[in-house]
């Protein structure tokens, strides 16, 4: 069911379905839950998902702010758990900026994280130009609205392959894009421009943890996701064949196979 959860002065919108362990499911920017449909029909039989809209996305109020740090928004995730009344840790999946969330969720509300889930995503902060370009194209999403970004982003997002032969998701993913609102991806890019650089970092993790890439994945390319997991003690790595930087819409048959054995492996 989708519902509407009061934390602090914001409504959150949230997919919440099945029963059990619970898999809090951080989409990418700029989109909203909906990428994750196929996540939620494979885990709800044996795990309660929750797919969260970020402040100001999907059904999510909030888009007023000038800057959404990566960190505001882990607060909002540890914000929900708590509406809910869930106290027990959770296994965090977020794809891209999704993951960039999991890096303050797991600094600032570490006795909430059980596992983690870092699907298209990497530890490093941006470079000054990325940084850069993020804060131009903020302002020109302000002043021109979503669809100059949707432009420059589009044709990366996906395989290939997947442009020829699933054209309908490219067409959704780009619709959801289109629909996103000015201020709160504006937001967004400034906040993720001025987020931290968690590559030192990556040894203190201590939960269990999956690494998803798409192999081919132009964004957050499978060469820097193999070294961050690397990086991160036991952790699990899966290349997704015939997958760009949205592996889990792309090919979410394999994608599914790797979380649902993650999810038994690290609980026996
Ligand atoms: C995303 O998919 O969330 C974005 O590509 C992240 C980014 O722009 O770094």
């Amino acid at each position: 069911m989708l519902r509407q959860v009061r934390v602090g002065n914001v409504s959150l919108q949230v997919r919440d379905e099945g029963a059990g362990p619970v898999v809090l499911l951080v989409h990418g920017f700029p989109l909203d839950h909906s990428m994750w449909q196929a996540q939620i029909e494979a885990l709800r039989g044996t795990c309660r998902v929750l797919a969260v809209d970020l402040r100001g996305f999907g059904g999510s109020g909030g888009d007023h702010a000038e800057v959404l740090t990566m960190a505001a928004y882990a607060d909002d995730c540890a914000g929900l758990l708590e509406a809910l009344e869930i106290r027990e840790p959770v296994v965090f999946c977020g794809l891209s900026m999704g993951g960039y969330v999991a890096w303050p969720f797991w600094t600032r509300h570490a006795a909430r994280l059980g596992k983690l889930i870092l699907c298209d995503t990497r530890a490093a902060a941006d470079s000054t130009e990325t940084a850069r370009g993020r804060l131009q194209m903020a302002e020109r999403v302000l002043r021109d609205g979503t669809s100059a970004l949707v432009e420059s982003m589009a044709e990366k997002l996906f395989a290939p392959e997947t442009r020829q032969k699933q054209p309908h998701q490219v067409d959704a993913v780009r619709a959801v894009m289109n629909r996103a609102s000015p201020p709160a991806v504006a937001a967004a890019l400034r906040g993720m421009a001025e987020r931290d650089n968690m590559t030192p970092r990556l040894g203190e993790v201590q939960v269990p943890t999956l690494v998803i890439c798409g192999a081919a994945d132009l964004i957050t390319p499978a060469s820097e996701m193999r070294e961050m997991a690397a990086a991160i003690q036991g952790a699990t790595y899966v290349e997704i064949p015939h997958a760009g930087h949205m592996s889990p819409l792309e090919q979410p048959a394999a994608v599914n196979q790797a979380i649902l054995d993650f999810l038994s492996r690290s609980s026996s």
